[in-house]
């Protein structure tokens, strides 16, 4: 993969809820990701980060600007994307097993039945789920049904794949391991990956790079390259000075003191849309 290429282009993209009287929730947002680059955008809740994911992904149409995925302008819901949401109970359909609900989005791109099980296995395995491959997604924790979803996104071997607060719905613990997870998966298949979150921390453990976001109307007011190497730890690397500088950084240009939005909100309020409805609509738009 040629690492100076540009996977993702955004250039001066807007969205605007509900007309020209409406709520402008992202106003003018221009960033581009390059390939194989981990890029985290943090933001406080209710920035616009979930509007922007939506955009990007074509699950709704920006009302200005422009999004480019390999140099192609991005017009419905392009093959080449997957999408992690937060709420992993909604977004697993409850009637097909594991294995089903990771080769779901591979029937629909024309992938057969004995390359659809070879995959299904491969990301199953990845993420440490070999064993529950025949279990429903109701008799897994939390974790381990969002481990299904970053499977099931895996599977498509997406050019890009967007995650929007993937971790933010689980404890302490498991958000540590998944993070960790997604570190490793990531180096496996060479993954291009945006991922948005309202936690600075996550968002400089993670990254290779971190845009941070205004409160709304979202702008981008930095654009930080994270230099913590490709080994992180989740001890000995958030005890680093560089990550503790970085995040004083974040925490200054949130300006976390005296910002409004608490840290814990999130979207569990279904503002996010993440649900199994969600993608049944992004895969019939992908085929019709
Ligand atoms: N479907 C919608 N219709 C109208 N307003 C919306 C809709 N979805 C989100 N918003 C509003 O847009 C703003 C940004 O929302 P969102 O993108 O969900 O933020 P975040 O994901 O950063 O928490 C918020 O003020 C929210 O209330
Ligand atoms: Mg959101």
């Amino acid at each position: 993969m040629n690492r100076t290429e540009t996977m993702l282009d955004v250039s001066g993209l807007g969205h605007r809820y509900g007309g020209p009287s409406g709520h402008q929730a992202i106003a003018d947002l221009t960033f581009q990701v390059r390939s194989g680059e981990l890029a985290c955008i943090v933001g406080p809740s209710g920035c616009g980060k979930s509007t922007l994911l939506r955009s990007i992904s074509g699950l709704i149409e920006p009302t200005s600007g422009e999004v480019k995925l390999k140099g192609s302008p991005v017009q419905g819901v392009p093959e080449d994307l997957a999408v992690v949401f937060q709420d992993y109970s909604r977004s697993l359909f409850p009637w097909l097993s594991v294995r089903s609900n990771v080769e779901f989005p591979l029937r629909s791109r024309g992938i057969g039945k004995a390359e659809r099980r070879r995959r299904a296995d491969e990301v199953l395995e990845w993420v440490g789920l070999s064993e529950a491959a025949k279990k429903y997604p109701w008799q897994l924790s939390g974790g381990m049904q969002q481990r299904v979803s970053i499977a099931r996104a895996l599977a498509c071997r997406p050019a890009l794949l967007l995650m929007d607060e993937p971790f933010a719905s689980v404890d302490a613990q498991t958000r540590f391991e998944l993070e960790d997870l997604l570190l490793r998966v990531r180096k496996q298949y060479d993954s291009t990956v945006l991922l948005v979150t309202h936690d600075i921390d996550e968002s400089i453990y993670l990254a290779d790079r971190v845009f941070v976001l205004s409160k709304s109307p979202a702008n981008i007011v930095a654009d930080l390259e994270v230099p913590l190497g490709d080994q992180r730890d989740q001890i000995t690397t958030r005890e680093s000075e560089t990550f503790v500088h970085l995040r004083s950084e974040v925490a200054r240009l949130l300006d976390v003191r005296t910002a409004a939005a608490p840290a814990a909100a999130s979207d569990v309020d279904g503002s996010g849309g993440s649900t199994a409805q969600q993608w049944a609509e992004a895969e019939r738009a992908l085929h019709s």
